[in-house]
């Protein structure tokens, strides 16, 4: 039996932190080891906000690239490729926006919120409107029936299914409908308590040299009612029990945690290092990994463009496909 196929893409936002390293990564480190896996550098996508100034994609291509390779992500078991490179995305976003109602993508929750929380940005544009419908010629142009994102995306993808019930019920069943695979890990905070992001300055990134990842975490936001060492704390409302605890100690571990903290028998700062160094360990491989692939000219160019032409193939062979059953095969 065929394996079942995963498709998944990110935003090339430069460096990546903890956050995609926990909430996404290690998903699909794992899924590659399962699933004939497609990941791809949406920069398309990127330009939806970035559009005025895309200088900084090619950059933050690459640097997201090194880090999917440090972390382990192996073009021997999934193909990695650019978006841009493989036109027939375009293509099958124009067939797709001919179907897709405008009040389905009015209604996308991301469509609203991104509006209000990019203030600075002017979004008010087609490509924007659209991001779903490109997204959704992402997935189906290689029939992925599987889309591992985070709950953020979930809406996106349900938008997918619609989109390809709706091509399918037009012109014939071309296409699987795609199904989310949450990802299992929760939400990772950064150093001031709120959702890790880089557009909050909260970062811990995979590229931070141990000093700066060891301060970072010693200086995070703790349950902010615990004055003095003395004072009892509360693991529950502890950002740093919460992400960092939760991700690098055991079960039996965290219960002494929690009975420290809550007795005050130790401080904030002697409770952390009992994970720090597990942090650093792990980082250790991936950034010596990172080192390597940096010492090696071209090889992001390489695996992307190997990554590339395979996933072309595939598409162009569905594109085919699609313009028999839509009958725009004139030639
Ligand atoms: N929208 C996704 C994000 O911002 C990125 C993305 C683009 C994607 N196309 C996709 C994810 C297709 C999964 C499948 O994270």
């Amino acid at each position: 039996m065929a394996k079942d196929r995963v498709l998944s893409g990110m935003r090339p936002t430069g460096k990546l932190h903890f956050g995609h390293y926990k909430g996404v990564l290690t998903n699909w480190l794992k899924l590659q080891q399962e699933y004939d896996c497609y990941f791809f550098v949406a920069d398309w996508h990127a330009l939806t906000t970035d559009y005025a100034d895309p200088s900084g994609v090619k950059e933050n291509v690459k640097e997201m690239v090194l880090d999917w390779l440090s972390v382990g992500i192996d073009p021997a078991k999934s193909d990695i490729f650019l978006q841009s490179s493989v036109p027939e995305h375009a293509e099958l976003m124009v067939l797709l926006s001919m179907i897709t109602p405008v009040p389905w993508l009015e209604r996308n929750p991301t469509y609203k919120e991104q509006q209000e929380e990019l203030k600075d940005k002017d979004i008010h544009t087609h490509g924007f409107l659209g991001y779903p419908v490109l997204q959704t010629a992402d997935i189906i142009i290689y029939k992925a029936n599987k889309v591992p994102v985070g709950i953020d995306q979930a809406p996106h993808v349900e938008l997918s299914r619609e989109i390809t019930r709706r091509f399918n019920n037009f012109y014939g069943k071309v296409f699987p409908e795609p199904q989310t695979l949450l990802a299992p890990t929760s939400k990772v905070l950064g150093t001031d308590g709120r959702k890790m992001s880089k557009s909050y300055n909260n970062s811990v990134y995979l590229t931070d040299p141990p000093a700066t990842v060891e301060k970072k975490l010693k200086t995070m936001v703790t349950d902010t009612a615990r004055q003095r060492k003395t004072d009892p704390g509360n693991p529950d409302i502890c950002p740093f029990f919460e992400t960092f605890h939760t991700l690098y100690a055991s079960e039996a571990e965290r219960a002494e945690i929690r009975e420290g903290c809550t007795t005050a028998a130790f401080g904030c700062i002697d409770c952390k290092m009992r994970v720090i160094p597990k942090v650093l360990e792990e980082l250790e491989p991936i950034q010596k990994k990172r080192a390597e692939l940096e010492a090696t000219p071209g090889i992001v160019e390489s695996v992307l463009k190997d990554g590339t032409d395979r996933a072309r193939a595939v598409a162009q062979t569905t594109m085919e496909e699609v313009r028999r059953a839509m009958g725009l095969n004139f030639f």
